[in-house]
């Protein structure tokens, strides 16, 4: 089967770094496996953080990316949930190979049905950073997804990127917050407002300030998608006595979580392969999850985010997007459709 992968971890704007490949397809699922066939991908900082040049070299292809939208073709026999034809998204297993072939094997209890009012390419744009979102919201911060935290605030930095577009549509139609974004030019800070931000801020600028400048000094839970280190002491500043906040985002130093203590203040981690990878015995909620999310889609309540499409599932097109991640200044999320 066609897939892209790669041998050595490379600088992006080396052609090596990642290529058109023909691998085995995967064998028969066994156990709780799909076998799917693969339509769309999207792309996610954590393929261009794997992908980042180091030393170490691979016999085989990696295989990266961890989202897509596909047709299940197999099952595995504990299979319960999904059948042959199924359409389905899902973000996948970091201990597994990714998304980037035309096959995949992925457990049925982290896969969604696809929405149906979306095609295979705006499907794609949505299953890690959504898990992301309601996990953060919902599971970490425990924000109530019956809206019985309506009228709380909540900030989200780094709104405007493929976490935060979804992360801002869920905190505002499901849990009723009020919901302060930031973002740092005209075309974010445009997008954020159609993904439903109350009010923007610029991160690029101290955030308590800013918080201050719009007569909101402190907020009840804070969502950090973006250089925690960076935003740390005023995350601490503007969280509110007995305040959330919950960052996706690995720091580079440690930071001071005693500036937390004086207000009772939480702080939690998100991580969104943590169920898949230890196993865990409520892994099935990404899957129950994911079809809140289609839902959602389906109803008109939630919006999809793919920004921008290429065609086909290529080597090239895969660089131009890592490099445009890389840039640091994506809005929403690019997708990847269809293979040649
Ligand atoms: N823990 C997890 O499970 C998990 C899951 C998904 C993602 N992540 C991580 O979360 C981060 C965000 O992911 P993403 O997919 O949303 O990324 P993304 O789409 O690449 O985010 C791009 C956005 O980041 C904003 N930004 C750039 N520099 C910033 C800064 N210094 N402070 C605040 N915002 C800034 C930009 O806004 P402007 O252009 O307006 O500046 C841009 O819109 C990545 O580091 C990713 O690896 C973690």
């Amino acid at each position: 089967m066609k897939a892209v992968g790669l041998y050595q971890y490379l600088p992006i704007e080396n052609e090596q770094s990642l290529l058109d490949v023909i691998i085995d397809k995967p064998e028969a699922p066994q156990g709780h496996d799909l076998l799917v066939e693969i339509k769309a991908i999207s792309v996610n900082p954590v393929d261009t953080k794997i992908r980042a040049p180091k030393e170490q070299t691979e016999t085989a292809p990696r295989v990266l990316g961890w989202d897509a939208a596909g047709e299940v073709v197999a099952t595995g026999p504990d299979v319960e949930h999904y059948k042959v034809g199924d359409r389905v998204y899902y973000a996948g297993d970091i201990t597994r190979a990714g998304s980037n072939s035309e096959f995949q094997l992925v457990d049925e209890r982290i896969v969604g049905k696809m929405p149906s009012s979306l095609d295979f390419a705006q499907a794609a744009a949505l299953p890690l950073t959504s898990i992301t979102a309601w996990e953060a919201l919902f599971d970490r911060m425990g924000i109530s997804a019956e809206g019985l935290d309506a009228g709380k605030s909540l900030l989200i930095i780094g709104a405007a990127g493929g976490v935060g577009s979804i992360a801002t549509q869920l905190a505002k139609q499901i849990a009723k917050l009020n919901v302060i974004a930031t973002a740092s030019r005209p075309d974010t800070v445009d997008w954020v407002k159609t993904m439903g931000a109350d009010q923007v801020i610029n991160h690029r600028n101290a955030i308590d300030e800013e918080l201050k400048a719009i007569n909101t000094p402190q907020v009840d839970y804070i969502l950090c998608l973006n250089a925690t280190d960076q935003h740390w002491s005023a995350m601490a500043n503007a969280i509110a006595p007995q305040g959330h906040i919950c960052s996706i985002v690995e720091t580079e130093q440690p930071v001071n979580l005693g500036l937390l203590k004086s207000k009772s203040a939480s702080f939690s981690w998100e991580f969104m392969f943590t169920r898949a990878m230890f196993q865990t015995a409520d892994m099935i909620e990404q899957q129950t999850l994911l079809n809140k999310v289609a839902d959602g889609i389906d109803l008109g309540i939630l919006q999809g985010t793919m920004k921008e499409v290429l065609m086909p599932i290529s080597a090239e097109n895969l660089r131009k997007i890592h490099a445009f991640l890389e840039s640091g200044h994506a809005i929403g999320k690019v997708v990847l459709a269809g293979w040649d």
